[in-house]
Parts: structure tokens; C-alpha cells; sequence
């Protein structure tokens, strides 16, 4: 790989900032200064330094980001925050972005990265990836209820996928439910227009799992941590 891409990808600058460096002898390879752009570099095993600190090299990044409600799943937007403007200088990148949607009012599980062959796989109806929500719901749902997320739910002309409705609490006096929902696919407000056709209506919901990876309790509401080495087998077995 070329110097100036390395250390582009690597994040110190863009390719015209990088090559500055070089130029002014600020980037060393294996210890030798390297005023070369065009010279190879393997990542794997040569060590490059700018200004006498190592720039390791990455391809791509991942990160779990518990998404708060009020924020949207976009790069950017003239109206709203997004998550992205949750991030910190130091690990934004251009290249980064969240890998499916969440409404605005939506919490949780959301993966942000630039890897877009992985996005692709999650989110392809045809993988089945499981999509896990909570969600808090005005209405007592029922058995009748779950037979209908099994069977599947005409939304603009199309059959949903087979869903699975778990009622972990139902209040008759307040009329009200606590329920898991999972999915494997992404409609556009999937969960909140399968529990309006029961006749029944989302207040609250959350992301709590994607395919083999739970949003772990301890990342707080806003927050964002990379992804373990193991955190992103668990995701990549899941496709
Ligand atoms: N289903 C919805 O209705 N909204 C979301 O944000 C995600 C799934």
C-alpha cells in the first residue's frame, strides 16, 4: 500500500495533508525518514510513525453506540443532531456511518462503522439477521397477537417475514404491555406499524440485540464504545 493512503486511512489527514508530511521528512518508515508518497508500506509489518508516534492502520472500525431518543440514523441532516454528532473528534471519521435506521424516537442497539460489505449482510432481508426490540405498548397484547407477527403482516403491499412476539407483561387495569419483538428484516417503522395493525400502539422502543450481539447493560444511553475483537465474531457469525 502507498504512504500517503496509510496514513490517510490511518485518519492523520486527507491525502493532500499527508503527503505535506512526507514531503517535510515528518513520517518514518522502520525508523528510516521516508519522503516518498508513492512508497509501499505493508501494513501487517512495517511501522510507521509521524512526528515520533506510531500510526497504526486500520481498515475499517466498528462501534456500538446506544442511540439515545432525539437524535436520527444519518450521516448528517439540515434539521436534526445526528448520531454521529455523538461522536468525539478523535474517532469521527467521513467514512463512518449507521448501519440501518432507527427512528428518532427509537433507543439502543446501533452499529456504527465503514465497513459495507458487513452493513450489507445485517441488513439484507435475505440473511434473516434477528433484529431484537423492547418495547412498551397502549393496549393488552395477546396470543391472537402473536399468531399474527408469525404469520405475517401486509405492509405496503408486502408480507412480513415470520416475527416472533414474546409478552413479558401485560397490565389489564392500565392496559398496557411490555413486549420483545423479533425481527429479520427492516421495514420502514416495522414494529411500531406490526402493533398498530393488532390494533394496539408503540409508546416506547428500544434495539436490544442484532443477530449474536446484545446491547451490553453497561453502555450508557448516548455512549459508544469500538467493538471487542470477540463483539465483532459474535456479529459476523450471525449473517
Ligand atoms: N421499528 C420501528 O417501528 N422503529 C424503529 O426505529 C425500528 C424498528
Amino acid at each position: 500500500m502507498r504512504l500517503d493512503k496509510y496514513l490517510a486511512e490511518a485518519g492523520l489527514g486527507s491525502r493532500k495533508e499527508v503527503k505535506q508530511y512526507i514531503k517535510k521528512g515528518q513520517v518514518t518508515v522502520n525508523d528510516q525518514v521516508e519522503k516518498k508518497d508513492k512508497a509501499q508500506v505493508d501494513p501487517l509489518k512495517d511501522v510507521v510513525t509521524f512526528a515520533g508516534e506510531v500510526i497504526k492502520y486500520q481498515e475499517f472500525y466498528y462501534y456500538l453506540l446506544n442511540k439515545p431518543a432525539g437524535v436520527v440514523s444519518a450521516t448528517e441532516d439540515k434539521k436534526d443532531r445526528t448520531v454521529m454528532d455523538l461522536f468525539a473528534e478523535a474517532d469521527y471519521r467521513k467514512d463512518l456511518f449507521p448501519v440501518g435506521r432507527l427512528d428518532k424516537d427509537t433507543e439502543g442497539f446501533l452499529l456504527i462503522t465503514n465497513d459495507g460489505q458487513l452493513a450489507h449482510e445485517l441488513l439484507s432481508p435475505k440473511k434473516h439477521v434477528e433484529k431484537e426490540y423492547l418495547a412498551q405498548v397502549k393496549g393488552v397484547m395477546n396470543e391472537q397477537d402473536q399468531q399474527t407477527f408469525v404469520k405475517g403482516i401486509q405492509l405496503d403491499g408486502e408480507l412480513t417475514l415470520p416475527a416472533e412476539l414474546m409478552i413479558d407483561e401485560t397490565d389489564e387495569e392500565k392496559q398496557t404491555s411490555t413486549v420483545r419483538i423479533v425481527l429479520k428484516e427492516g421495514k420502514f417503522h416495522q414494529v411500531k406499524r406490526m402493533v398498530k395493525a393488532c390494533g394496539k400502539e408503540v409508546t416506547y422502543l428500544k434495539r436490544i440485540r442484532m443477530g449474536g450481539l446484545a446491547l451490553p447493560d453497561d453502555l450508557a444511553k448516548g455512549s459508544y464504545r469500538e467493538l471487542s475483537g470477540e463483539e465483532l465474531e459474535q456479529l459476523k457469525a450471525s449473517k
